[in-house]
């Protein structure tokens, strides 16, 4: 995959036609919008409080396709997802993914997943690693539909999610094929 074009037209399983691009400087504003009206429910497979505008922003300010990539879905000019991964080494990396509420169960995470997948694969990344709570069963099982194996289960810190522990899941990309040609 040449990052530089990275651009491939989805239909979602209800007909809607997303485009999974990069992110672009000009999307903050659409990025806002869709950080900040997460609903509760997911914010509880991330955190217990809100995204604010100013985090959005030094979110996407830390995006500089060296260490920080990262991936958007958009639908009728809104951003719907977004699918971060983060560079630990030359051979390491973890991802994060996040579709918004209204978009859920279309098979947009796992198509941007796989995307993710490709991208890390194409800037030398070997080891993909993936962390999720361990009552995030759809997370769970897309992940391991993908490849990801559990390596282990974490506790999390009380302050972050009570009582909920995490689980960490890892693939080595040379162990599968590519999965997304563009
Ligand atoms: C995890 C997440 C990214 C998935 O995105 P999505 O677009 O809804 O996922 P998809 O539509 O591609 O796939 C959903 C899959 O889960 C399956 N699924 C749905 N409900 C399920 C359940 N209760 N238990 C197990 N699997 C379930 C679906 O059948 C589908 O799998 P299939 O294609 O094999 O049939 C999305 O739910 C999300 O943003 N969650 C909040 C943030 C988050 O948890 N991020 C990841 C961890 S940090």
């Amino acid at each position: 995959m040449d990052t530089k074009k990275i651009y491939k037209k989805l239909k979602l399983t209800t007909g809607k036609e997303v485009i999974l691009r990069k992110t672009r400087k000009e999307d903050l504003q659409k990025l806002v919008d869709m950080y900040t009206t997460l609903s509760e429910e997911t914010l509880m497979f991330l955190r217990p409080y809100r995204f604010t505008p100013t985090e959005v922003r030094e979110m996407q300010e830390r995006v500089d396709w060296k260490r920080v990539f990262s991936l958007v879905a958009e639908n009728s000019d809104k951003i719907i997802a977004e699918a971060r991964l983060i560079r630990y080494s030359d051979s390491a990396a973890e991802f994060g993914i996040i579709v918004h509420d209204d978009y859920r169960n279309m098979k947009l995470g796992q198509n941007l997943v796989k995307m993710i997948i490709e991208l890390a694969r194409d800037v030398g990344v070997r080891r993909l690693i993936a962390f999720c709570t361990i009552d995030n069963k759809i997370a769970l099982h897309i992940y391991k539909k993908l490849g990801f194996n559990v390596e282990k289960r974490l506790k999390a810190e009380k302050s972050v999610f009570d009582e909920k522990g995490f689980v960490r899941l890892a693939i080595d990309i040379r162990s599968i094929s590519n999965q997304y040609p563009v």
